[in-house]
């Protein structure tokens, strides 16, 4: 939000208390001082008024886990194991998955508390493609490409795909990029030619590419520059 809501939403201020403590620059955001209305406050931004703390500031998290299969994308579930039991992290409550896999699908998942971040890796507008190496049961024929390029009407939606980039590695493989995220999306694009998917795996997510040195079930910290690179 606007740091002169921010501040006049504080019982302690108001309108134009905010006004005069933004042009005597007594407010910091971030350790930096602002005489911005318009500086934009997060739930992650430190505030400061002179000496005085007004919001600590939540500290963004972000990781990358090597999701395994057998594993549901979802903070809680009954009967199987989640992606956040794979995470030993304090309030995990706290954070959510940017960009689901189906409960057999494994590779690249990116968890965090960061929702804008989140979003603007999922939101289909910013086109960000998702890459998938697949194994099918039947052989993959270079028609599978040309359609996948024009895009697949999916009448449940009643939207038709982006165009997807196919890569066929051999027979029965190939390394699928798509730029949207919808239900089943990469199973169901191969079960229009009714060719079923036996194994799914996310290698990257826009610039992010999942570290080879994570096996299985493993997860590190995104660093500073995969954050930005989002
Ligand atoms: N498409 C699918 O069908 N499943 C996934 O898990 C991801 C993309």
């Amino acid at each position: 939000m606007r740091l002169d809501r921010f501040l006049g939403n504080l019982p302690r201020f108001n309108r134009k208390q905010v006004r005069l403590l933004l042009i005597a620059r007594r407010i910091k955001v971030d350790g930096q001082v602002t005489s911005d209305p318009l500086h934009e406050v997060r739930e992650f931004s430190r505030v400061e008024l002179d000496d005085e703390l007004l919001q600590a500031g939540r500290a963004p998290r972000y990781f990358m886990l090597h999701k395994p299969m057998g594993c549901v994308s979802a903070t809680v579930d009954l009967q199987h194991p989640t992606v956040l039991d794979l995470l030993d992290e304090p309030d995990k409550h706290d954070l959510h998955i940017a960009g689901r896999l189906d409960f057999n699908t494994s590779g690249l998942m990116l968890i965090t508390n960061d929702g804008q971040w989140s979003r603007r890796l999922t939101q289909p507008i910013t086109k960000l493609p998702k890459v998938y190496h697949v194994h099918t049961e039947q052989p993959i024929s270079p028609e599978y490409a040309e359609t996948f390029a024009r895009g697949l009407y999916f009448a449940f939606e009643d939207l038709t795909t982006q165009p997807a980039h196919l890569e066929i590695l051999d027979r029965c493989s190939a390394r699928l990029s798509i730029v949207e995220g919808r239900y089943h999306q990469v199973k169901r694009m191969f079960g229009h030619f009714q060719n079923k998917v036996l194994t799914l795996h996310r290698e990257s997510m826009g610039p992010l590419v999942l570290d080879p040195a994570l096996a299985p079930g493993q997860y590190r910290h995104l660093t500073a520059e995969e954050i930005q690179q989002i």
